[in-house]
């Protein structure tokens, strides 16, 4: 059989293998030890140099080229079987996976409860920025520098440069008294940062709910029925509450406001009082004309008690565990 025929039969049968086994036999018929161009290889030796030379290389050329086609059509054959098991093993009548769902962080839960219970008391949402000046965060409310009262908030300042980490929701007073007159009821929810240690119910960063109520006659039995009446809705359950006399800077009275926790201890839940004449002068406006209460509530604190949350740090450890409670 010439080289031409014996090629053109060895690429039909290439072709034509359906399985792995028939490939097999097809390459045995050829390329075996007693297959056909192996025959036709051996034979070479045999032939006058000339021819030798001239069939040699034909022989040779054939011999690479089926290896290639034999190789390609393994190849071709083994990726269709293991496509061919794949889809045997979808079973479209199995049930789908679960898709997590994510939900509001507590905090975030929390912030927005407490907005809608001072929202339906006719308080309004304002904000202010946690990148705050020594002015708004400690001078406007009457802790002029070198007052030992900036040492009840451990600041963290920014470097060579008068701003800071606001450490309290305060300063929001100071910039919306500012620019609006009384009378109004705000409320500033935000992040604030105290350079101090942590424990179970402190933590650097938190948030605070600063509420601020002027008019012509507000007085603390005001800030008082608005507290209970945002605590009653808040836990939808009676909760013991005290007053305790306080000190800030910028209030005068000032009180701090104290929940039950556990059987012997109580949490300090936020600090309270009557605006200092000090702070009205320092956004402009004249003391005598104005009172106000103002506070400033932990929302941590706020989210411990409501969820019973041992730990406040919990609430910044990014633990799904313990996130997908809530
Ligand atoms: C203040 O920050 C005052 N600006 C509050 C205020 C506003 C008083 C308006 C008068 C008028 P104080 O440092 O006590 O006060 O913090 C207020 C509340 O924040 C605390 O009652 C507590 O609930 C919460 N809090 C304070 N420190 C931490 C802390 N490290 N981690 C979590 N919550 C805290």
């Amino acid at each position: 059989m010439d080289a031409k025929t014996l090629q053109k039969q060895a690429l039909e049968a290439i072709e034509q293998a359906k399985s792995l086994a028939e490939l097999e036999t097809a390459y045995k018929a050829f390329l075996g030890k007693s297959g056909q161009l192996t025959g036709i290889l051996r034979g070479l030796a045999a032939l006058p140099d000339e021819e030798r030379k001239t069939q040699g290389k034909e022989a040779n050329e054939l011999r690479d080229l089926l290896e290639q086609h034999f190789a390609a059509k393994k190849r071709e054959i083994q990726e269709q079987g293991v496509l061919a098991s794949d889809s045997a093993k979808i079973d479209v009548t199995a049930p789908g996976k679960r898709i997590a769902k994510g939900h509001l962080h507590p905090l975030t839960l929390i912030q927005r409860k407490t907005q809608e219970i001072f929202g339906s008391m006719g308080f309004e949402v304002v904000e202010g920025p946690e990148i705050e000046t020594e002015w708004y965060n400690f001078d406007a409310l009457n802790i002029p520098s070198g007052h030992p009262a900036r040492d009840l908030w451990d600041t963290f300042w920014l470097k060579d440069s008068d701003k800071l980490l606001r450490t309290h929701t305060s300063p929001v007073q100071a910039r919306y008294m500012e620019k609006h007159e009384p009378p109004f009821r705000i409320i500033a929810p935000g992040r604030i940062f105290r350079y101090e240690a942590t424990d179970a119910s402190h933590e650097i960063n938190f948030y605070q709910l600063e509420g601020l109520m002027v008019g012509k006659e507000v007085s603390v039995a005001n800030f008082k029925a608005v507290i209970e009446e945002f605590y009653r809705q808040f836990f939808e359950r009676k909760v013991e509450i005290r007053l305790r006399p306080s000190y800030f800077p910028f209030t005068e009275p000032s009180f701090e406001i104290d929940m039950r926790w556990g059987k012997e201890n109580w949490l300090e839940m936020m600090g309270a009082g009557m605006v200092h004449p000090n702070v009205f002068k320092a956004v402009g406006y004249i003391p005598d004309d104005w009172q106000g209460f103002a506070f400033g509530m932990g929302l941590d604190r706020l989210a411990m008690m409501k969820y019973r949350i041992p730990d406040i740090r919990l609430l910044y450890s990014g633990d799904l565990n313990f996130l997908k409670q809530f």
